[in-house]
């Protein structure tokens, strides 16, 4: 029987399945390992179940035992893993698509609603009870009917769309490459990210971090925006400069801002947390027990597939 390492505590069901098809080295205690850690625990494994918080960079990967051959992210990002080391050790990764899609397109919509429509400053005022309705009171930005740009046009970027569509919002997009007439659904593409940003009064970040995106949103780049755009970001943190960010936040670049996701997790800049204009959540894109379920069970699926000797439906190197 293969021996794989789970880095994390899995919602039960989905440990009794990885139980029934392999030997596990479970954490119970839900502990984030180290680098150290993950090393030392996985030594005696053929293979590792891992999660965002783990770091897996490339002088991680070169200390792995040689014993392990994958590394199934339960995830749909891998930008904690060095995946082109991984290959050069002979690793596969990979990773969790699809499941997630609806759960972290819902969570865009939440913020880029919450940080247009003031929820956070809503809630502040609610707590003190002493909060009275007038005529321009908490006055927020309307997203109905508005032009949305959408930075990154992959899974959850087209159920981003799809979503927007419902609120009447007409869809711009930047990627690596135009989509097909079908894919776009009648997104109209921009060739670069000036022109994007440019037509954008509501942002959705939804490209993957790699490090081409890495701060691809600055302070170049957030001069190319309207006055008062709304932005929202499922994606990662690595892809905002946050100290742009924070200037563009006060300088009314950006009316507000929308995130699930930050520069160092679980850290937050503490001047996000000074803001007004800011709805923040705990990196929850995937929070839902289904979706959650989901994802561990398609990471168990690629261990399942690799270790019978196919190659696993999400291989990402
Ligand atoms: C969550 O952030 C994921 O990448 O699955």
């Amino acid at each position: 029987m293969k021996k794989v390492f789970v880095t994390r505590k899995l919602l039960k069901e989905n440990e009794q399945k990885l139980e029934e098809l392999f030997e596990v080295k479970l954490n119970s205690n839900d502990k984030i390992y180290s680098a150290e850690e993950i090393i030392e625990g996985s030594k005696d494994c053929d293979g590792i179940l891992s999660s965002v918080t783990d770091p897996i960079n490339a002088e991680t990967i070169s200390k792995l035992s040689q014993s392990i051959k994958i590394i199934a992210n339960g995830a749909v990002g891998f930008g904690n893993i060095d995946f082109k080391i991984a290959r050069e050790k002979g690793i596969t990764v990979t990773n969790t698509p699809d499941v997630l899609t609806d759960a972290t397109a819902d969570i865009q919509i939440l913020l880029l609603l919450g940080a247009s429509r003031k929820a956070y400053e809503g809630r502040l005022a609610a707590e003190t009870q002493s909060w009275k309705w007038s005529w321009d009171f908490l006055l927020g930005k309307q997203m109905s009917n508005k032009r949305l740009g959408i930075l990154g046009m992959g899974r959850i970027g087209r159920a981003v769309a799809k979503r927007a569509k419902a609120f009447g919002m007409e869809i711009h997009y930047h990627n690596r490459s135009k989509l097909s007439p079908e894919l776009e659904d009648g997104a109209i593409y921009h060739k670069t990210l000036k022109e994007l940003f440019e037509q954008s009064e509501f942002l959705s970040v939804n490209c993957p971090a790699t490090p081409e995106t890495t701060k691809i949103i600055n302070k170049e780049t957030l001069s190319y925006l309207k006055e008062n755009t709304v932005v929202g970001n499922a994606a990662r943190g690595d892809v905002v400069d946050d100290d742009a960010m924070i200037e563009a936040l006060k300088n009314g670049t950006v009316f507000a801002y929308g995130l699930d996701v930050y520069n160092g997790e679980p850290k937050i800049h503490p001047e996000y947390l000074k803001l007004k204009n800011i709805f923040l959540l705990p990196h929850l894109g995937s929070a839902t027990k289904r979706t959650r379920w989901d994802m561990a069970y398609r990471a168990t699926k690629n261990l399942e597939q690799f270790f019978s000797g196919q190659k696993p439906q999400d291989q990402v190197n």
